[in-house]
């Protein structure tokens, strides 16, 4: 959020919200929001903007299709992740592919990946176990981004994908996505053709994320026309996936994009979101020896098995107040296609609805004393009674998030286990600030101290004595 010492930027007469936008976007939602309550109006430039902030208009918004679609084929987010679920503006189609997609992310399918999940987990902490002295500062955020990115794609392509030369990296993931958020927010940037560094180094990321797809995906049906057997990957299975209606399966350009966006979708938000949660265990002691607690009476030093997840209650509702606070969807977009009235406005056929997602979870109505963390607001009698559409951090309605049950077990498996092995401590010495863009990322990333809570020797079996 905007600094408190800093002003945010007035609205001008030609650029309306633009510059505010563009500055802090919270900051300016949170204003609209002062001034105009749950439904405020916004202008970037010539585009009317209309910010949600009430669980009962987010639901109408949500499920209302016909009048309430995804952005246009002008949606900036296209450039990267093409046709996919998350950008397809055509419902018929969406509708179509969703239908494909969809069953590949039900529980028992999520539950048969959480061996691949765990190897990279294992992996990741037996490099700190290796690599750093006790009292380490690390970079918690980078080490999350990139086993995060490592988790969806070995889920995707059963092999390591990521290295320095490798063109999937997390790096290059976020800049094409910071890239083609800030086009959404500047109608006025030059178009993709002109030669800027920006566009020049998105279109060498781009282009190498393409070759790297393509290659995969003719490896991959090399290997089937070959007999081999199946590896019952996530690309295997988008492959097999099958039209209902016609039996028709996906093009390689259809596969391209639907890899693209789950490789996208599928790890920032969920690392963000940990990120987040480490940071408020890090500076909320009392919650934080609560739930080393619950890990080491469930756990007892050993790594959690998927058995084991819905033994650690506390660890999910950690999460779900972590998303709250600090959704790392903070907006969700629409584009209205027909007219409507909302709140006090009459809106035009093409207008822009957000969700403000992040003013709504901290809306007073729905969540006393917004600012706190307390997981057990999502504890069976905490969510007693509370709308279903006051939390929304996997939006709602059709669009739901696809992966939600994927990114839930890859976090609880997360915090259970850094948090069994690693005390982590959030180094004053650095500062913490969140930035929204597409996503809400911890601007300076979140710099912690570790130290091993068990010793190795406890983590590895012991050798047999010599005589
Ligand atoms: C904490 C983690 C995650 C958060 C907060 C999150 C958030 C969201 C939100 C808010 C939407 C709705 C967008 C809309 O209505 O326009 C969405 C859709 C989507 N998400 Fe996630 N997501 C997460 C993890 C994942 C993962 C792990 C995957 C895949 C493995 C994934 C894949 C997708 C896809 C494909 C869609 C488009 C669904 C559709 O429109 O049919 N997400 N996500």
């Amino acid at each position: 959020m905007l600094n408190p010492r800093q002003r945010l930027r007035p609205r001008l007469p030609l650029l309306g919200d633009a510059p505010a936008f563009r500055q802090d976007l919270l900051a300016a939602l949170a204003r609209g929001r002062f001034e105009q309550g749950d439904v405020a109006r916004y202008r970037l430039g010539p585009v009317e903007v209309y910010g949600v902030s009430s669980p009962e208009v987010a639901e109408r918004v949500l499920t209302d299709s016909d009048t309430f679609g995804k952005l246009g084929p002008d949606n900036p987010l296209r450039l990267a992740l093409g046709d996919g679920l998350l950008t397809r503006s055509d419902h018929e189609s969406w509708l179509r592919n969703r239908r494909m997609v969809a069953p590949i992310y039900h529980r028992r399918r999520v539950e048969a990946m959480y061996t691949t999940m765990q190897e990279c987990v294992e992996e990741m902490l037996a490099r700190w176990d290796a690599e750093l002295a006790p009292g380490a500062v690390i970079d918690l955020h980078t080490q999350l981004m990139h086993v995060t990115l490592d988790i969806v794609s070995r889920c995707m392509f059963s092999t390591p994908m990521i290295s320095a030369d490798s063109a999937l990296r997390p790096e290059s993931v976020e800049y094409a996505v910071t890239y083609t958020f800030l086009r959404l927010q500047n109608p006025a940037a030059p178009p993709t053709w002109v030669p800027t560094p920006a566009n020049r180094r998105f279109g060498t990321i781009i282009g190498g994320l393409d070759d790297l797809m393509a290659t995969m995906i003719t490896e991959r049906r090399q290997e089937l026309a070959a007999g081999l057997p199946g590896k019952e990957d996530l690309l295997d299975m988008l492959m097999q996936a099958t039209d209902a209606d016609t039996g028709d399966r996906m093009s390689d350009t259809e596969l391209r994009d639907e890899i693209i966006t789950t490789l996208a979708a599928g790890h920032e938000t969920t690392a963000i979101t940990l990120t987040w949660a480490f940071y408020l265990l890090s500076i909320n002691p009392g919650w934080r020896r609560r739930v080393i607690e619950e890990v080491d009476t469930v756990l007892g030093g050993r790594p959690p098995t998927v058995a084991d997840l819905p033994r650690l209650p506390l660890i999910g509702q950690v999460f779900d107040e972590a998303l709250r606070m600090f959704p790392s969807s903070p907006t969700v977009p629409r584009q209205t296609r027909k007219p409507v009235r909302l709140g006090p406005y009459d809106i035009e056929v093409g207008s822009r609805i957000l969700i403000d997602v992040h003013g709504l979870h901290r809306n007073r109505r729905h969540w006393p004393d917004p600012d706190v963390f307390d997981p057990l607001r999502f504890s069976p009698e905490g969510r007693a009674g509370r709308s279903r559409w006051a939390h929304l951090p996997f939006g709602g309605g059709p669009h739901l998030c696809v992966g939600k049950q994927f990114a839930l077990q890859e976090a609880q498996l997360l915090l259970a286990s850094i948090l069994g092995r690693y005390d982590v401590r959030h180094h004053p010495g650095y500062p913490v600030d969140d930035r929204a863009t597409i996503t809400l990322r911890p601007r300076h990333g979140l710099h912690v101290v570790l130290h091993p809570r068990i010793a190795p020797a406890r983590l590895t079996p012991a050798l047999p004595k010599v005589a």
